[in-house]
């Protein structure tokens, strides 16, 4: 089987799941493809590196480009690999372009796709993510989910619920396996503790940023940036910044708005890093999907500023607040959650740790059955 990975959120996706195929008895055999959408030692072989994947066996390196162009040259360099591979399936994760791109790829040639982490919606079709994930679990053939609500929003696009397996959380599994190593928020800001980042009482705020929705248009990125330095008056918010966001801060002439004190922007953080400042964190504020799931796993208060998410349980059950971008939104919530420590939150049903297993077990029985050989 052909598993992908391509950008920084899928690496934690397929650190487990290949544990569970090599685990498994009898094993199943399994090669990781790297699409090499993001490239950057700091988006990609660190987190490579800290979760045990080491350098995929093959990568594509199609590299930045328009969302036309990558996908394109992710398609037109994995389709060689499936002819000279001729895997029993493929398998790929989340929501990105390479995601979309090599389940294509894939399904055009009757090889039968699994993807993990299906049915999430957050109805909006200006993400590009949500276009990527209502058309790869069109293509799939196995679909696993994480949240049971999931299923419905596949039912209602025409999706025999045959094929879906409610596994639970495959990041959550990660998680797991690595909070004993999580860095120390101390070791990640040795510089940025010399201006007092850590010795305030209040503690510190973590941030992330990249969706285009919240950076490419100044209009929005710059009142974002002033309530964020405006949180930042009341405790350090400690923000790696991701490369889109760093090109379009300099682009926009923001670079004055990270002022070390109340903004202390760091270079992208690894992942035992990025875990050790959430788990620290009084809350974290983000606009990204994973990051949501993994302060509810981790019972630390999350501030979502977006407009909706495709993760909805990390709201209902989880620690999660969804604010959107406006300010006087954002401020309150802010002060709620240093009033009263925030939602305290549940862990969702199977995110246990334990949803690899899951997904190695039902693929075994599903590769055996004659219906699925036939497709290869
Ligand atoms: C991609 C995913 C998004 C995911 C995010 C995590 C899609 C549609 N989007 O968005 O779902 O949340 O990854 O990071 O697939 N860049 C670098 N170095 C890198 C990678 C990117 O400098 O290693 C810069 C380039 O300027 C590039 C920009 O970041 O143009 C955007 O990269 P891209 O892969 O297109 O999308 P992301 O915004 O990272």
């Amino acid at each position: 089987m052909l598993c992908v990975v391509g950008a920084r959120p899928n690496f934690m996706k397929i650190a487990p799941i290949m544990a569970a195929f090599a685990a498994h008895r009898p094993a199943i055999p399994a090669c990781i493809v790297h699409t090499g959408q993001h490239y950057d030692a700091a988006m990609n072989q660190q987190y490579l590196d800290a979760l045990g994947i080491g350098s995929p066996e093959i990568n594509l390196e199609v590299g930045s480009a328009t969302h036309a162009v990558q996908t394109a040259e992710i398609m037109r360099k994995f389709e060689p690999v499936v002819d000279a591979e001729n895997p029993s399936a493929v398998l790929v994760v989340g929501d990105v372009n390479s995601t979309i791109g090599c389940a294509l790829v894939a399904a055009k040639k009757a090889v039968p796709v699994v993807h993990v982490e299906a049915g999430l919606r957050s109805f909006d079709r200006t993400m590009p993510e949500e276009i990527n994930r209502v058309l790869t679990d069109q293509l799939a053939d196995l679909l696993f989910t994480t949240e049971r609500d999931a299923l419905q929003n596949l039912v209602r696009e025409g999706i025999d619920p045959a094929k879906v397996h409610f596994v639970g959380n495959v990041m959550i599994d990660t998680l797991h396996r690595n909070l004993g190593r999580a860095v120390a928020p101390e070791v990640t800001l040795k510089h940025a503790s010399a201006s007092g980042v850590l010795g305030t009482s209040h503690g510190f705020a973590a941030l992330t940023l990249h969706r285009p929705s919240n950076v490419d248009d100044r209009r929005v990125l710059e009142p974002l940036l002033k309530t964020i330095a405006e949180i930042g008056g009341r405790l350090p918010v400690v923000f790696p910044v991701h490369p889109r966001t760093r090109d379009r801060i300099e682009k926009f002439g923001l670079e004055h708005m990270l002022d070390g004190k109340r903004i202390v922007a760091l270079p992208p953080a690894g992942y035992l890093e990025m875990l050790g400042l959430m788990r620290s964190a009084r809350f974290v504020l983000t606009d990204s999907g994973g990051i949501q799931e993994e302060t509810t796993a981790l019972g630390v208060p999350c501030i979502t500023l977006r407009h909706n998410t495709e993760r909805p349980i990390t709201a209902e059950e989880g620690t999660n607040t969804v604010v959107g971008q406006d300010a006087d939104r954002i401020l309150s919530v802010v002060s709620e959650v240093l009033k009263t420590g925030g939602k305290k939150g549940r862990i969702p049903d199977l995110w246990d740790g334990r949803a690899s297993v899951r997904i190695a077990d039902v693929l075994h029985r599903w590769l055996k059955d004659p219906a699925v050989r036939a497709l290869t």
